[in-house]
């Protein structure tokens, strides 16, 4: 474990030119961190779900009307408070997340809506996550009228047996008649979630699921390795049940199934973990470099700061009744974490222009990251031309491999402490 550490260290600190990364408590005037923001992009976290998977890090709790109705009400005033600091500044990109967002289609969700609409300059249509089993053709049609383009669901696997080791709601019958209502209702994409690596899962079984999909007519599949958070259930289930884990190659071997089963089909790669039909546009959390985070453990990434709100929902609730803003933890951006960060989210896209890092930091790529960049390109895990650098396919797999090092250490560290403690002093991460 220490020389995890000790490697983290050393990345960090050629990365940030810092050896540590700590997010602290402690009041921050927002309006002078807009300044020099042309646009950005919009995020809204809705905390609520009907059941709670054992595997998921995400910050959410069982949905009660009565929490729901006050939460609308919370978030109504953030929006207030977000609208005089932002004005007319375009909002580019729109994406609800959670938690499960259609726990809400009928309790607020409408309400924060048409706020959002009228305050902000909006000029975007809505990506969304539900859960398919929200999806009845009465939800999707309300889905649509709310300006919902483009919809994410959870299938996870297609196989019962998987469905019951994640404890999903749900058999694959029923999942795959909720693929077909969703795709008949003409969204621009309708993006499906799965997960593999599962225990025992065969070659067979994940290319099954792929064909399965591709003939449902799906825009795009999103397919993520299990990851173990440690405070979650999950790590005390798979010790229980004796579910075996995979290695690093054996997990690339299974993501390769689905990439050929897909790119058979005609699908592209369009970030590390999804693949989208061919000509149809993408499903995708936030696009905008810059964006502002709504919601209970929402976070906000802007040019020179990063923040995050309360995770608890009661405490976010409260804040808000009390005319305080919900913000728990910021991390300053110094300059070199600004470019990592444009980097982390270029590479997890999988290809980017050098001249895009130019003219955001006045700056030559070359001259900042050419040095780490030229031996990847001889590993074959980049391909270069003459302004745009790529992954490979196995480029994809082992530089996430490595960011995964970073991130699922820090997301345990920051949504753990977060979801103890409603206001934490700081976090290393
Ligand atoms: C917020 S959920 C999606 C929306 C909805 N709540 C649902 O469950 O269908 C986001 C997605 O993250 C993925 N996910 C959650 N926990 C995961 C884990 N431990 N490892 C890998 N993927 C995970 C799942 O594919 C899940 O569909
Ligand atoms: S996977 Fe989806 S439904 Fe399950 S707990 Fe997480 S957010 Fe909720």
């Amino acid at each position: 474990m220490r020389s995890r550490e000790w490697f983290r260290a050393q990345i960090t600190g050629a990365l940030f030119n810092q050896r540590q990364l700590a997010l602290k408590s402690g009041a921050i005037s927002l309006p002078p961190h807009f300044q020099g923001i042309e646009s950005l992009g919009l995020y809204l976290h809705i905390p609520f779900c009907r059941q709670i998977c054992p595997y998921c890090p995400y910050n959410k709790e069982l949905y009660r009307a009565d929490v729901a109705e006050s939460y609308t009400a919370a978030v109504l005033h953030e929006v207030e408070r977000y609208a005089e600091i932002v004005g007319s500044r375009p909002v580019t990109s729109f994406y609800i997340g959670g938690g499960t967002p259609t726990t809400m289609l009928h309790t607020g969700l409408a309400r924060i809506l048409a706020s959002i609409y009228s305050r902000f300059n909006m000029q975007c249509g809505i990506h969304m996550e539900s859960h398919l089993n929200d999806l009845s053709a009465a939800n999707l049609d309300a889905i649509a009228s709310m300006g919902v383009e483009h919809l994410s669901f959870g299938i996870e696997a297609l196989q019962d047996r998987h469905l019951r080791a994640l404890c999903r709601p749900y058999m694959a019958a029923e999942a795959m008649a909720a693929i077909e209502r969703a795709v008949g209702k003409g969204f621009q994409c309708v993006n499906v979630d799965l997960i593999f690596a599962l225990p025992d899962q065969t070659h067979e079984e994940l290319s099954q699921a792929g064909r399965t999909l591709i003939e449902l007519g799906v825009d795009q599949v999103a397919a993520y390795p299990i990851f173990s958070f440690p405070y979650t259930q999950w790590p005390q289930l798979a010790r229980q049940k004796r579910y075996r884990s995979y290695n690093l190659w054996q997990k690339r071997r299974m993501l390769r199934v689905l990439e050929q089963t897909l790119y058979a089909a005609g699908y592209e790669r369009t970030s590390v973990w999804a693949f989208t039909r061919a000509g149809r546009p993408r499903y995708c959390s936030v696009t905008a470099p810059l964006y502002l985070g709504l919601g209970a453990s929402a976070g906000s990434y802007l040019r020179d700061i990063f923040y995050l709100n309360t995770f608890n929902v009661r405490e976010y609730i409260r804040a808000l009744a009390d005319g305080n803003m919900p913000l728990a933890l910021s991390l300053p951006l110094s300059r070199r974490m600004q470019m990592a960060g444009w980097l982390y989210w270029r590479m997890y896209e999988t290809r980017f222009k050098k001249s895009d890092f130019a003219s955001r930091f006045q700056e030559r790529f070359e001259a900042v990251y050419g040095k780490y960049f030229r031996p990847l390109s001889s590993l074959g895990l980049l391909s270069e031309g003459e302004d745009e650098i790529a992954l490979t396919d196995s480029g994809a797999y082992w530089l996430h491999a490595l960011q995964d090092v970073f991130s699922i250490d820090y997301v345990s560290k920051l949504w753990g402490t977060s979801q103890q403690s409603p206001w934490p002093r700081a976090v290393v991460l």
